[in-house]
């Protein structure tokens, strides 16, 4: 309050940067000990024992499921997994070289006109929503990924569980068990991560109560930046212009000089090394042991010890993006589909955290502080 007992303002904050938007009970992290926690359950715990839907079932509905209801979830996801074949149909006029990204954005909100009929008020309009997003968006990835090859689309198959299915879709071929495991875990790291930009643009777009389909693509949009998912794309781009472990002291000097961000590193509430980039690396170690070495790994590890010394003690380390691309590689996936794979996982956390604000809505209008100018007076167009 000001001395004359009205509302002082409250300091700008660029970027939010410390602001709390909303309250939740979905994930915690604490940025200064690097741990995560999905529903008080630690992420690393969860990679390790969970699979993907259990733990989109835990983010959403707030509990982990029972054998039965897993079941239950498990299976309603399966019988939804096809998408309309004029959906296909509809990408297959997408150009070709157009980014994956872009097609999952417009193929996620083409789904709110096949099931329009908003009803957030009936639990199972809210069910529906969540098994056909949940369900779907992987469909819709794979399906972007043949038809720009010039192939159909694969029909999901309903003998393979979630990641191992989507790896058939994507490649045609029934993927190694331990290559659809650490794939799942993949999805599990990326799922939730509290109040991110894309997820703030979900709930931004739940809060005005409009469809499910329309808040899926919005933070699929906002997703794609390489300030946010989109640098798991970036961070090959980087490791390949580096080109070898001797170039890496130099390249880095020169980008530190040139204030250049370094693709992977950095993040707004970790000061610590992401907790995720730990295990994203014993994942890409495991498929190192089963598939064989990629030179690649060598050159991140150097660029992230150098790094360390010159950008740790400003809290810069290895965030998720720094060695998911590495995984993704080695199982074969292409540069440009590592952020909708991101999606893919995220889709549960930001479904989760549609269904929270729509338990406790209000719309999100924030203030502004004005900075043009005022009192102008009107000229005509011949007068200026
Ligand atoms: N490389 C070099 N310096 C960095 C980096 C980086 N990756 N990240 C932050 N810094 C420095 C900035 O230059 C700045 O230094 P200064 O105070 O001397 O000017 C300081 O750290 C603070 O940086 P900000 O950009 O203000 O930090 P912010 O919290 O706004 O940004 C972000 C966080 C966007 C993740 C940033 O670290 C970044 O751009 N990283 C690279 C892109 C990336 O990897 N994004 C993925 C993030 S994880 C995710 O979204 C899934």
């Amino acid at each position: 309050m000001t001395a004359s007992g009205a509302q002082a303002p409250s300091p700008f904050r660029p970027g939010l940067e410390g602001v709390p938007a909303t309250q939740s009970s979905i994930c915690d992290i604490d940025g200064q000990r690097g741990v995560l926690t999905y529903r008080g359950f630690r992420v690393d715990e969860l990679a390790a024992q969970s699979t993907f839907l259990e733990t989109a079932y835990l983010l959403i509905w707030g509990e982990l499921p029972t054998a039965e209801e897993l079941r239950e979830f498990e299976q309603e996801v399966q019988m939804h997994r096809r998408v309309s074949f004029r959906i296909r149909d509809m990408m297959k006029c997408f150009p070709s070289g157009g980014h994956p990204m872009d097609a999952l954005q417009s193929s996620a909100a083409s789904l709110g006109l096949f099931y329009s009929r908003r009803a957030l008020d009936n639990p199972e309009y809210i069910v529906s929503a969540v098994v056909r997003l949940i369900a779907k968006i992987p469909t819709m990835v794979a399906a972007f990924q043949l038809i720009r090859k010039g192939q159909d689309p694969i029909q999901p198959r309903d003998d393979l569980a979630y990641a191992s299915n989507f790896l058939y879709m994507l490649t045609e071929r029934e993927p190694d068990p331990l290559a659809a495991r650490i794939f799942d875990a993949c999805l599990i790291l990326h799922a939730e991560h509290s109040l991110n930009a894309s997820t703030f643009s979900a709930r931004v777009t739940a809060s005005t109560l409009t469809d499910p389909y329309a808040v899926v693509a919005s933070a699929v949009g906002t997703l794609a930046g390489p300030l946010h998912g989109g640098a798991n794309e970036d961070v090959l781009e980087m490791l390949e212009s580096i080109g070898s472990e001797d170039q890496v002291e130099p390249w880095l000097d020169r980008a530190i000089a040139e204030k250049r961000k370094i693709m992977g590193f950095g993040h707004r509430e970790y000061k610590v090394k992401d907790p995720r980039a730990v295990i994203l690396q014993k994942l890409a170690e495991q498929l190192f042991d089963a598939f064989g070495h990629d030179p690649m790994y060598d050159l991140a590890r150097k660029l992230e010890a150098v790094a360390a010394e010159r950008l740790g003690p400003k809290g810069i380390y290895p965030n998720v993006d720094f060695y998911s691309g590495l995984v993704y590689r080695k199982l074969g996936i292409p540069e440009d589909l590592f952020t909708p794979i991101f999606a893919i996982a995220r889709t549960a956390g930001w479904l989760a955290h549609w269904k929270e604000q729509l338990g406790a809505n209000r719309i999100y209008r924030p203030s502004q502080i004005y900075t043009g100018p005022a009192g102008r007076d009107w000229q005509p167009i011949g007068a200026r």
